[in-house]
């Protein structure tokens, strides 16, 4: 009992969604964060190029218990891949699963065909190539399985990974930016293992999915950080699969956030609170002392769900995360730019459409995901913007696939801070309203689309998802609504 791995006082399998989880001072962080490798590219050219392989295998998260899962090129998680702004990525993937799985580029700009959802299934044996021209800002995305139905069931028995982007604003290199060293990517996840060491899949779900008592950064669980630099960047992902964090440190020291989902910020914004949602991210800049320790902590937050409800995605929980320990001296770093990332706020008056999109129960505007229904269909280049309403008595979230939005109103007012810049996913408690503003992309294949959705895992199974293209401007009335599929 000398370990501390297990983070309720009541064990592993005694886990009730209704009971607030504390872990706050309990662990003894034995273990030094994993930090996932950077994948191994091939350059040609212009050209990056990767080679995935999601596969079986099996890790040790608790001590003594072996859990099956599954990884990219490994037996958790996935390599960070990593490609600059002007690049041509291709990757070959290939299937060695015991059944068929997708893989989507999370905030990606790319065509359809090529963006990993539910169409492009892979099967089992099966290699997949998709290649496309990366036509964004520097940005921490990621990747992640996309079979409808099995998202949850795959994402949690352990395939994601970072997909970091670079470019060539100058800002980017005054930022902490070695990786692994004072650039640090950080998955954050939880899973409830059971008695045999397997996670819980298909079961004990609180009503936004599974929610579980371990938390796991990159696949480590009680995990310490050694700090050698003054300030380190943390890149953090909630890659759950329903719990929501509030993250902000111990001692509640300022930090300064940088980025949020899909890139930099105009400006650093300083604060002690960053809340994120199943798919979102946020990248923060904190400065450790020589010899300190600094823990980054999940605090509770108001969901606006009932108490039971609230537990259920965390809501009511405090959870220590990640320990931050200052060497005996770190190397100063360089102080955060005062300005980041220039980019224009779009202007609502300017929009060429407006849509409303009604998330309740596990349906979007009344339906369920059907994949042979397009639901909605923009004209390329459009300026739209979409009023995103959750009318449920429970949390949500909302996903939009080959895009990044600017939040411009959350429950009619200005949105806080850390909504600033360019977004792909935004959280919506219960009974709130937000209103997203976004340019779409030029025009792709109109019998081919992509998804907005819930990004709580298994919402999105059950089919909190529709579907829709980009087409030419002159085609939107006689493109395409249903699509014929094969099988
Ligand atoms: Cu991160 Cu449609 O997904
Ligand atoms: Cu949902």
């Amino acid at each position: 009992a000398a370990s501390t791995a297990v983070l309720s006082s009541t064990g592993c399998t005694a886990f009730s969604t209704r009971d607030p989880l504390t872990t706050a001072g309990k662990l003894s962080w034995r273990n030094p964060l994993q930090i996932p490798p950077l994948a191994e590219a091939t350059v040609s050219g212009n050209t990056r190029a990767f080679t995935l392989t999601a596969q079986t295998g099996s890790s040790t998260f608790l001590p003594g218990k072996t859990t099956p899962t599954w990884g990219y090129n490994g037996n958790f998680l996935g390599p960070t891949l990593r490609a600059s702004a002007g690049e041509k990525v291709a990757i070959t993937f290939t299937n060695s699963l015991p059944e068929p799985t997708a893989l989507h580029w999370h905030g990606m700009q790319l065509p359809a065909a090529m963006d990993g959802g539910p169409h492009q299934l892979i099967d089992t044996g099966a290699t997949w190539s998709p290649t496309w021209t990366i036509t964004q800002d520097a940005a921490t995305l990621w990747y992640h399985p996309h079979p409808h139905g099995q998202t949850e069931a795959h994402v949690t028995r352990g395939l994601a990974g970072f997909f970091l982007i670079d470019d060539d604003n100058p800002a980017g290199e005054q930022l902490p930016h070695e990786y692994g060293v004072d650039d640090i990517p950080l998955v954050v996840q939880d899973r409830t293992i059971e008695k045999d060491g397997t996670f819980t899949i298909d079961k004990n779900r609180a009503v936004t999915g599974l929610v579980g008592n371990t938390i796991l950064v990159n696949g480590t669980v009680t995990p310490y950080l050694p700090v050698t630099t003054s300030t380190v960047r943390l890149r953090i992902l909630n890659g759950s699969s329903a719990r929501i964090y509030n993250f902000g440190f111990a001692d509640d020291r300022e930090f300064q956030q940088v980025a949020t989902d899909n890139g930099l910020l105009a400006k650093p914004l300083t604060g002690t609170r960053i809340p994120l949602s199943p798919g979102e991210r946020a990248e923060i800049v904190v400065a450790v002392a020589a010899g300190e320790k600094a823990v980054l902590r999940s605090y509770p937050q108001d969901l606006r769900m009932t108490i039971a409800q609230g537990n259920g995605a965390g809501g009511a929980d405090t959870l220590d995360i990640l320990e931050l320990r200052g060497a005996a001296t770190v190397v100063p770093s360089l102080a955060v730019p005062a300005a980041l990332a220039a980019y224009t706020r779009l202007d609502r008056e300017a929009a060429d459409e407006t849509r409303g999109f009604e998330l309740n129960g596990r349906q979007i505007n009344g339906k369920t995901m059907d994949m042979s229904r397009i639901d909605t269909v923009v004209a390329a280049g459009a300026c739209e913007v979409w009023t995103v309403k959750n009318s449920h008595a429970q949390a949500h979230n909302f996903h939009v696939h080959n895009a990044r939005f600017q939040v411009i109103e959350m429950d009619g007012k200005q949105p806080e801070g850390y909504l600033d810049g360019w977004k792909d996913t935004v959280f919506l408690p219960a009974r709130s309203t937000a209103v997203i503003i976004m340019k779409m992309s030029s025009y792709t294949d109109p019998n081919l689309p992509y998804m907005y959705h819930c990004h709580m895992l298994w919402h999105e199974d059950l089919g909190m998802m529709g579907q829709f293209t980009i087409v030419k401007p002159d085609e939107v009335d006689t493109a395409p609504r249903t699509i014929e599929m094969s099988e």
